[in-house]
């Protein structure tokens, strides 16, 4: 009877020290428990930045805003590239959502409308805000979800300058 319970405490022994050598394995390897924070954080996009209109960025004249919407258009419509048609509408877009804005006769209608700090909108704060909008949004509504839906697209890398160039212009054209 005794050489059975030594037998059995002995077992026992080895069997909860092989769990605990188990686990460490596991937590050794990472498997446990990752470290999500530092995960997260990295996806977090650059700091907000300020962005000029490029010299050979033309907006100020009517036939060469048509010429570089026809490029815009298909940059709105990318899902690889702007994919701004997920959030908003333009003529004739296809399959557009309604998370932001429709941009439909925008150049004679919401483009006219004040910005949220109550000043006149211009091609320089639409380029920004499709660049970069972070800047354009007052302290008091930066923590309203609506105001950190639109994406940022030069700063990340999304587009170039001349591609945020090519769509602001079809969204000009949006009249
Ligand atoms: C994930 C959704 C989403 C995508 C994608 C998106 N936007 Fe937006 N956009 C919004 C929301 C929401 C607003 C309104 C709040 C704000 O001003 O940020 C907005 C606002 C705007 C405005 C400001 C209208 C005004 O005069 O007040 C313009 C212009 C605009 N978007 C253009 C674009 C363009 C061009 C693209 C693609 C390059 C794009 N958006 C992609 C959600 C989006």
């Amino acid at each position: 009877m005794k050489l059975k319970k030594i037998v059995l405490t002995v077992a026992a022994s080895v069997a909860s020290l092989s769990l605990v050598a188990f686990a460490l394995t596991f937590q050794e390897a990472g498997i446990e428990s990752p470290e999500g924070k530092s995960i997260m954080l990295k996806d977090v996009p650059p700091e907000p930045r300020l962005y000029a209109i490029p010299p050979d960025c033309n907006l100020k004249d009517e036939e060469s805003i048509k010429k570089l919407a026809e490029k815009g258009k298909k940059i709105f419509n990318t899902t690889s590239k702007g994919n701004c048609v997920a959030c908003h509408c333009a003529k004739d877009s296809k399959g557009c959502g309604n998370i932001g804005p429709s941009l439909v006769g925008y150049r004679n209608g919401l483009f006219k409308a004040p910005d949220y700090r109550g000043n006149p909108k211009t091609i320089d704060w639409l380029y920004q805000k499709i660049a970069d909008g972070r800047i354009l949004i007052p302290k008091e509504l930066q923590n309203i979800p609506y105001y950190n839906i639109m994406p940022v697209h030069i700063t990340t890398g999304q587009l170039t300058a001349e591609e945020v160039c090519q769509v602001t212009a079809y969204v000009l054209s949006q009249e």
